[in-house]
């Protein structure tokens, strides 16, 4: 694998080339780490295009493969290192492509195998690396393996799925429901048996206890990184299996879901020990590609998510930390807990702020009068942090969610179903913003999803020429955490604990000290750093980054900072 420049920076900047390690994986093939023993993906930023929205080069309203290849030199300028693409394979796109019909190939609205290809291919000459998703808990009900499985009992798939027959006559086998609603089985009367499916009915559970499934399933993987994947977005991890014995879920309370379903405690139809023994088995297959998994890791707290680094990293690089996603108010305490406590897990971080399941980042946070301060001071929170980033098309623009004004409108089944408690996630998945042209500059047709409300003024031609932009933050940021060694070695000192308003922390590294200062209220502030407690000796700060010249510094302790101010600076 190609060294990358900014490695070679650092290397140069404060180590001797000499110090560089290279391993050898299983395979004989080689793989760059830093001199201080960092995997590409460590330093990279990685970039979630969801491929329907992201630009559409055939001008039939849908994004395809040849629209994201033309738009690598955008994604080089920003400062991606990764693309993940959500998933482009054959479907009959009843969850947008999370319903695989075939694992080798592509979806025709996106293009052909040849333009996944050229996209892997040009994408490598930008130094810009692709993953895909990779939909491992179920197929789609169109899948040649479940039309087969699902002929005759007798089929040698038929275990490829999880069938039962009926209890107490004619009912499903147990109680589990459906993340997607209603109940988790459905029945098949030519076999006059249930399948199991968490998500959709039209997404039935691979039997993941039957080792051929595991076998089908690995060498998908081992055909693509053939294809030069860099690796993997492995969804849904912790739905993999079920309790042998399909013991009911204990219901909680009488609470009723958006769909009208019971609430259960999924003890017994989620995150069971056996998915981390196929994960390190999986890995196993990555290593000899030097490949890299991400996870679809949800998790209650950080001691689960730290499960999924394996006993000694033998298991997922980067299973995603979902806990930023669940705080919904710009609370300093709230996000402090949650950097300390994954912080202090021992593994490297991986932070996600939104994706095309979870509402933006504009939407969650905004106040509806510094929204953009508020979109600059979370960019400025996740891509300061010891860990990878994820970043999700579109946040650095400042794109807000567009929701379905009418049911009739909506097209994530689970909005139908679900509303108008539930409204479904077309509002995060919206076309990409290029310019303030018709649609967006997505499409000269008319895009699958209407594009969001603010786009004349939120798009990347706009933000471009505009030095206060959102875009301009980011990039700007992301040129920062690239070349800084304290960004992209340091640890995190965090620094002012009790402080309810202003988030504040260092990044040390070898006797460098980036201060980073995130105000997350709507008045200005004073801060004094209490650098002692942490032995840090300081003269002066100079600022690297600043959301404005109205968040300064007055010597290394005192720092005056704008309502949702951002100071990054170092101490000298
Ligand atoms: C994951 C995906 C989501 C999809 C689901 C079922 O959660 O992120 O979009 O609907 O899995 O595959
Ligand atoms: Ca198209």
């Amino acid at each position: 694998m190609a060294s990358r420049s900014r490695i070679a920076f650092v290397a140069c900047a404060s180590l001797t080339l000499a110090a560089w390690a290279l391993f050898a994986a299983a395979s004989g093939q080689t793989q760059a780490v830093d001199a201080e023993g960092h995997p590409w993906w460590q330093h990279a930023v990685f970039y979630e295009i969801y491929p329907r929205s992201f630009a559409d080069s055939n001008h039939d309203g849908i994004g395809d493969l040849n629209g994201i290849r033309a738009r690598l030199d955008y994604l080089r300028w920003l400062g991606v290192d990764a693309v993940w693409l959500t998933p482009t394979f054959p479907s009959p796109q009843v969850d947008f492509g999370y319903d695989v019909s075939d694992y080798r190939n592509v979806n025709p609205e996106y293009g052909t195998l040849a333009d996944m290809d050229r996209l892997i291919a040009d994408a490598r000459k930008k130094n810009i690396r692709v993953i895909l998703d990779f939909v491992m808990n179920h197929t789609s009900d169109q899948h040649p393996w479940f039309l087969e499985s699902s002929s005759s009992r007798a089929n040698p798939k038929r275990n490829w799925y999880v069938w039962r027959d009926s209890v107490k006559g004619n009912q499903p086998p147990n109680n589990w429901v459906s993340l997607f609603g209603g109940p988790a089985w459905k029945f098949d009367p030519r076999t006059n048996q249930w399948y199991y499916h968490f998500f959709y009915p039209q997404q039935p559970d691979l039997n993941w206890r039957n080792p051929a499934v595991e076998q089908a399933m690995f060498d998908v993987t081992r055909w693509w990184y053939r294809r030069g994947v860099a690796g993997f977005r492995l969804d849904a991890v912790d739905t993999l299996f079920e309790d042998p014995d399909l013991r009911d879920n204990p219901l909680v309370d009488h609470q009723r879901n958006a769909y009208g379903d019971p609430v259960e405690r999924e003890i017994y139809d989620r995150n069971l020990p056996e998915v981390h023994s196929v994960l390190q088995r999986l890995r196993r297959v990555a290593d000899q590609s030097n490949a890299v998994l991400i996870g679809e890791t949800w998790t209650q707290n950080v001691a689960g998510l730290k499960a999924y680094y394996g006993a000694h990293g033998n298991e997922l690089q980067m299973p995603m930390d979902f806990l930023f996603t669940m705080v919904n108010q710009l609370s300093a305490p709230e996000f402090r807990r949650q950097i300390a406590a994954v912080d202090a897990a021992g593994g490297w971080p991986v932070y996600v702020m939104s994706n095309h399941d979870i509402p933006r980042v504009y939407d969650r946070y905004g106040d509806g009068k510094h929204n953009d301060q508020i979109a600059k001071l979370i960019a400025a929170l996740y891509l300061t942090l010891r860990g990878t980033p994820i970043l999700y098309y579109g946040e650095e623009i400042g794109m807000e969610n567009r929701d379905p004004q009418r049911r009739e409108d909506v097209k994530d089944p689970i909005g139908k179903l679900g509303w108008p408690q539930e409204k479904g996630r077309d509002g995060e998945r919206t076309p990409m913003q290029w310019d303030a042209g018709p649609n967006a500059g997505f499409s000269p047709a008319t895009p699958w999803l209407p594009v969001g409300p603010r786009f004349a003024a939120y798009n990347v031609a706009v933000e471009q020429k505009d030095p206060g932009s959102i875009l301009n933050f980011y990039r700007r940021l992301l040129a920062l955490r690239h070349t800084d060694p304290a960004l992209l070695e340091g640890r995190y000192v965090p620094l002012n604990d009790n402080d309810a308003s202003v988030l504040a922390y260092l990044r040390s590294y070898k006797g460098r000290n980036v201060v980073v200062l995130l105000n997350m209220t709507a008045a200005a502030r004073t801060v004094h750093l209490d650098l002692a407690a942490k032995s840090v000796q300081a003269r002066a700060a100079s600022p690297l980054l600043v959301s404005s010249a109205n968040s300064k510094a007055n010597g290394a302790a005192d720092f005056a900072l704008e309502p949702f101010g951002v100071y990054i600076g170092e101490l000298r």
